[in-house]
């Protein structure tokens, strides 16, 4: 089994100063494996000096959005450019982006062109809603998310790629979906990749799950086929159970359990 990859998405939680002394909390509890890289993605005024605390071989940092110009008169917003240098990864088209800040998959799109762009490596976030799920439309939900998302990108960018599946349902919610349907999605994902981008894309493009994953239950996604790690929200707020789905990906890649 190769390297695992979880990533912590605190969304709106944490001023500055929570932030340090969680990171601070979270370093002793967790050693530095070399199978498993650990991205932590806080608010965008934590970044900063999160990057000047964090031990960077233990955990890498990411961000939680971006904007897709380099520079301008776009009040309010941080562009790619600005974070690059300072995050490895950037979280693109998360639900909670798409539902309550509108975000379309054009936009999202130019997200992803513009962190691949400056170096860094896109988190595209991709899923069905509940009704979508319940209308046996989900195959077709994630086909159109992955051909508009990742319309413009090249196949040898897939290698810096990562594609989270999170059913919308699921986010935050309590109700994560079952590790059999989770090896379905990832499989058609794959398809996908494969149809856009050639059959070592579709090895390659490293494939997340996400909703509602804790210390308790994250064990069946970590050893779902095809499912190279986790994104994970609330869990990765309280240390102890992020600590412990940081061992349980470490374990699975060392002892195989
Ligand atoms: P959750 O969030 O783990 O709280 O369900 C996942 C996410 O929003 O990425």
């Amino acid at each position: 089994m190769s390297k695992k990859l979880i990533v912590a998405n605190w969304k709106m939680h944490f001023t500055t100063g929570q932030a340090s002394l969680f990171l601070q909390k979270l370093a002793e509890q967790v050693p530095n494996y070399r199978d498993v890289e650990v991205v932590l993605c806080p608010n965008f005024i934590a970044l900063q000096s999160l990057s000047l605390q964090i031990n960077h071989r233990q955990f890498k940092l990411g961000a939680q959005n971006c904007y897709d110009k380099d520079e301008g008169a776009f009040t309010g917003e941080v562009a790619a450019s600005m974070l690059r240098g300072l995050v490895h990864y950037v979280i693109v088209g998360h639900s909670e982006r798409r539902h309550i800040f509108g975000e379309t998959d054009k936009t999202i799109a130019q997200k992803v062109q513009a962190v691949l762009r400056n170096q860094m490596k896109p988190i595209l976030c991709i899923g069905e809603t509940k009704q979508e799920r319940v209308d046996d439309e989900t195959s077709q939900v994630i086909h159109e998310q992955i051909s508009a998302g990742l319309a413009n990108v090249t196949s040898e960018e897939i290698s810096d790629l990562v594609i989270a599946y999170e059913p919308v349902w699921a986010v935050g919610s309590d109700d994560a979906d079952s590790a059999q349907d989770v090896e379905k999605v990832v499989s058609l994902i794959r398809k996908n990749i494969k149809a856009m981008f050639g059959n070592e894309a579709a090895e390659q493009v490293q494939i997340l799950y996400g909703g509602s994953v804790d210390g308790a239950n994250c064990g069946p996604y970590i050893h779902a086929a095809g499912v190279d790690g986790l994104l994970v929200g609330g869990a990765s707020l309280k240390a102890k159970s992020f600590a412990a789905i940081i061992y349980a990906a470490h374990a699975a890649v060392r002892y195989n359990v």
